[in-house]
C-alpha cells in the first residue's frame, strides 16, 4: 500500500497554487512579446477562443483524471482504463516539463539579474536608448546568465524540498493577490501616458492581415503555456486535490485570473511600448527593455521596479514549482524513488537543459536547431508541441475514452452540483474541437496545409 499522500490544506490554498503554476512568466513575459510580434488584437482573440474552446475543457480533463484517481498520469491511467496504450503519452509530459522548465529558468534568471540592478539602483541609471544594449549585453554574457539560472534553479529545489503544502501553498497564497494589485496600478500608470490609446488599439483592434497561420498556432500553443495544460502538471496538482473541491468553478476561476493577468500585463506593456516610440515586435526582450522604461518615468521608481522584479520572481517560482514536480511525482510514483532521490535526478536533468539554453545567446550561440537557438527551439517546441500533443491526449482520452459516469462524477462531485450545461460544452469540446484544432496545427506543421 502506497503512503497517504499530503493534500492541500485548504480550496483556497489548492487554488493558489494552481493559479500560481498558471501564473508566470508565461503571462507577462511571454504574452505580450507573443502579441507583440503576431500584430495584436486579432492574436488576441484567437487566444481568447483558444482559452474557452480548448483551455478549459482540456484543464477540466486533467482535473477529472487526477483528482479521480489522485496519481499522476500514468498510475491515474492504469487505473482509470487498465491496460491502455494511452499510458505511453505520460511520458510526453514528463519530457516536456524537464524541456520547457529547463528553458523557462533562463527567463527566470534575467528576472533575478533585473531584481539585482533594481535593488543596487544601476537599472534605472542609463538612458531609455540604452535599455535594448543593455539587455543584449547581459544575455551574451555567459557568466551572468548560467550563475543567475543556478541560482534560481537551486531555490526553486530548496522550496521543493520542503514538500508541497509547506513550500508551494504558503507562498502562492501571499504572492499572487499582490501582484494581481501591482498589476493594477501599473496598469493605471500606463493608461495616464500620452500615447496610452496607441496602445490600447494595436492590443483590442482586430486585424487579421497581420495574424497567419503562424499567429494561429502561437496562439494556441500560448494558451496551453499559459494555463500550465499538456505536460500533466495539473494532473500531478490535481492529484493532490481534496475530494469536495468544485472542479468545474476552480477550472473557470484559475483561467479567468490567469487570462485577466495576461490581459493586464499587455494594458501594462503596449501603453508604454507607443508612448516611447519601441517596438512592439521585440521578442522575447520587449518586457526587460519596457519595464525599465516604465519604472524610470514613475515617481519612485527603483522602489516600483524593486517590488515589480520580486513578485515577477515569485510568480515564476510557483510555476517552476509545478513544472519541477511533474517528473518528481512521476519518479516517486512510478519508480518507487524517495523524494529526496527524486528532487535531485529531476535537477540535475533540468540544469543540464538550463545551462544549455542559457548559453545560446553566447558560447552556444552558433548552435541551431530548424534556424532557432536552443533557447528559441525550446520556447517553440515546448508550448506550439508538447503541450499541444499532450493536450491532444488529454481531450482524446477523457472526450472519447473514459467512461461518461468518471467525468459525470468527477465534475458534480457524485451529484452534489449540478452540470447540466458544462458537462455537454466540455464534451463537444474535448470530442471535436480541440482534436480537429490541433490536428489541424499539425497538419500546417507539416506543410500540409
Ligand atoms: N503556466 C506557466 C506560465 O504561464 C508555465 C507553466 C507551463 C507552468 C506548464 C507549469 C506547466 O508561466
Amino acid at each position: 500500500m502506497k503512503e497517504k499522500r499530503i493534500g492541500f490544506a485548504t480550496r483556497m490554498g489548492a487554488i493558489a497554487a494552481t493559479v500560481g503554476s498558471a501564473v508566470g512568466l508565461g503571462n507577462i513575459w511571454r504574452f505580450p512579446y507573443q502579441a507583440g510580434v503576431n500584430g495584436g488584437g486579432a492574436y488576441i482573440l484567437v487566444y481568447l477562443l483558444c482559452i474557452v474552446l480548448l483551455g478549459i475543457p482540456i484543464m477540466m480533463s486533467e482535473f477529472i483524471i487526477g483528482r479521480s484517481t489522485h496519481k499522476n498520469m500514468k498510475g491515474a491511467i492504469e487505473q482509470l482504463t487498465p491496460g491502455s496504450p494511452f499510458k505511453i503519452f505520460s511520458y510526453i509530459g514528463v519530457f516536456g516539463a524537464l524541456l520547457i522548465c529547463g528553458y523557462y529558468s533562463v527567463v527566470c534568471g534575467w528576472v533575478i539579474e533585473y531584481l539585482w540592478s533594481s535593488v543596487s539602483g544601476s537599472l534605472l541609471e542609463s538612458n531609455p536608448e540604452q535599455f535594448p544594449q543593455i539587455f543584449t549585453t547581459f544575455i551574451g554574457s555567459p557568466d551572468r546568465c548560467v550563475m543567475w539560472t543556478l541560482l534560481f534553479l537551486a531555490l526553486n529545489f530548496l522550496v521543493l524540498s520542503r514538500g508541497i503544502q509547506k513550500g508551494v501553498e504558503r507562498m502562492a497564497n501571499i504572492m499572487m493577490p499582490l501582484l494581481f494589485a501591482l498589476l493594477i496600478v501599473f496598469c493605471v500608470n500606463s493608461l495616464l501616458m500620452p500615447d496610452s490609446t496607441k496602445g490600447l488599439s494595436f492590443l483590442f483592434n482586430i486585424n487579421f492581415d497581420k495574424l497567419g497561420w503562424k499567429g494561429v498556432v502561437d496562439a494556441m500553443g500560448q494558451a496551453f503555456m499559459s494555463l500550465s495544460l499538456g505536460v500533466t502538471c495539473l494532473i500531478t496538482y490535481s492529484s493532490y486535490f481534496k475530494d469536495d473541491s468544485n472542479l468545474m468553478k476552480d477550472a473557470v476561476t484559475i483561467s479567468t485570473l490567469d487570462t485577466l493577468v495576461a490581459i493586464l500585463a499587455g494594458i501594462v506593456i503596449f501603453p508604454a511600448v507607443f508612448s516611447f516610440g519601441l517596438d512592439p515586435q521585440a521578442g522575447p526582450d520587449l518586457i526587460f527593455i519596457t519595464l525599465p522604461t516604465i519604472f524610470q518615468q514613475m515617481p519612485g521608481g527603483t522602489i516600483w521596479a524593486t517590488l515589480f522584479f520580486i513578485l515577477l520572481f515569485f510568480a515564476s517560482i510557483t510555476s517552476t514549482i509545478s513544472l519541477s514536480e511533474i517528473p518528481i511525482t512521476f519518479l516517486i510514483d512510478e519508480y518507487k524513488f524517495s523524494r529526496g532521490k527524486a528532487i535531485i535526478l529531476t535537477a540535475v536533468l533540468m540544469t543540464v537543459v538550463a545551462v544549455l539554453s542559457a548559453l545560446s545567446f553566447s558560447t552556444l550561440g552558433d548552435i541551431t536547431i530548424a534556424g532557432k537557438n536552443i533557447f528559441d527551439f525550446l520556447d517553440f517546441v515546448g508550448p506550439n508541441f508538447f503541450m499541444l500533443l499532450g493536450g491532444l491526449v488529454t481531450a482524446v482520452y477523457v472526450g472519447w475514452i473514459i467512461k461518461k459516469y468518471v467525468i459525470h462524477d468527477q465534475l458534480t462531485n457524485g451529484g452534489m452540483h449540478r452540470s447540466r450545461f458544462v458537462q455537454p460544452y466540455i464534451t463537444i469540446c474535448l470530442r471535436f474541437i480541440s482534436p480537429v484544432a490541433i490536428i489541424i496545427i499539425f497538419l500546417y506543421y507539416v506543410g500540409l496545409i
